[in-house]
């Protein structure tokens, strides 16, 4: 199963950029940028990562992200990422990057933008691995920095493929973002949303109704609604799961609890990611691997979810055909 999950060429959906920097690259950028950080070591750094629940997680990733403050940085952490997906086996990803984190400390969207799409372009040219951007919102903050964003979004258009939602969800519904997320498709990006991690499965079918969704992140409360999980069987909207984030953030008490089977035996189009794997203890492998024997997932459980990964990506039909496996 190990031989199998490593070889097999795969896609990551649910990737948050940030959420990839790993404490080595933190601690250098710190001492790079001038920046204090409340830990002196990878392993003090790796103690603190302990959390409750969602908001607990994101206090500390986004005090992590402080230390990206130029173009440079946003380079160095996509590109350490894409190394890993290369080792990984990873040949085509999906990444979100929350823009608000960095421009509301007065980082510039080009730094970012470029930093970042510098990276992806040379992980095409000299790893082989295709990508798209998703530029998320941070559905804490105000519908008018949403709209400030999207502004920018719109001038590197060139560079994004779809906008998100992300962060606190709990009393941050999608409705709340309607009318960015409205404006953002007659621009022509697509749209996914962070929903059903934390808060209930009526914020999935908010994401899917008001913001007409190419696909959900998470999606895991979806079971609570028998009629939901009809629809999503039916429509073959994906989910993206994230096996080891649901557990350090207390979505399940254990891998053993989690629902990921249950929904892919009901024909949903379910897909395995990391989300913030510098945080959570794994890449995607690592999540292949806990979650297989965690629920004692089937090779062919396994190729499905893999041949989800292409199926539920923003590839062209005629690319996807090329990753099918049997
Ligand atoms: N930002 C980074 N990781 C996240 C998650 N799991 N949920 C919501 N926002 C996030
Ligand atoms: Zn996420």
């Amino acid at each position: 199963m190990k031989t199998l999950i490593e070889q097999l060429p795969k896609a990551e959906l649910h990737i948050h950029i940030e959420g990839s920097l790993e404490p080595e690259l933190m601690l250098k950028l710190a001492q790079r940028n001038h920046i204090k950080l409340p830990f002196n070591s990878v392993e003090e750094a790796q103690e603190a990562y302990q959390f409750n629940n969602l908001q607990s997680f994101l206090d500390i990733y986004y005090q992590g992200a402080n230390v990206l403050c130029r173009e440079e940085d946003f380079y160095d952490l996509t590109w350490n990422y894409l190394q890993k997906a290369k080792e990984q086996n990873i040949c085509h990803t999906e990444i979100f990057f929350d823009p608000q984190t960095h421009t509301n400390r007065g980082v510039p969207f080009a730094a970012i933008i470029n930093g970042i799409s510098e990276a992806l372009k040379a992980g095409q040219e000299q790893l082989g691995i295709s990508s798209y951007l998703i530029l998320c919102f941070l559905r804490d903050l105000s519908v008018e920095s949403a709209f400030e964003t999207l502004e920018n979004a719109i001038k590197y258009g060139d560079k994004i493929k779809a906008i998100g939602l992300d962060s606190a969800e709990k009393n941050n519904p999608p409705s709340k973002f309607k009318a960015v997320f409205d404006q953002g498709r007659s621009e022509g990006f697509l749209t996914v949303a962070h929903a059903g991690e934390e808060a209930s499965s009526d914020y999935i079918w908010q994401a899917i109704n008001l913001l007409k969704v190419s696909r959900i992140d998470h999606g895991v409360r979806s079971i609570d609604d028998p009629s939901l999980v009809e629809y999503l069987a039916e429509t073959q909207i994906p989910l993206t799961v994230c096996p080891l984030s649901n557990v350090k953030l207390k979505v399940f008490n254990s891998l053993e609890q989690h629902n990921l089977k249950v929904l892919l035996d009901q024909g949903l189009c379910i897909t395995i990611n990391s989300d913030d794997p510098a945080y959570f203890g794994g890449y995607l492998n690592e999540n292949f691997m806990a979650i297989s024997q965690a629920l004692n997932l089937t090779e062919s459980d396994l190729k499905k979810m893999i041949n989800n990964s292409f199926k539920a990506s923003f590839l062209d039909p005629k690319q996807k055909e090329k990753f099918y496996i049997q």
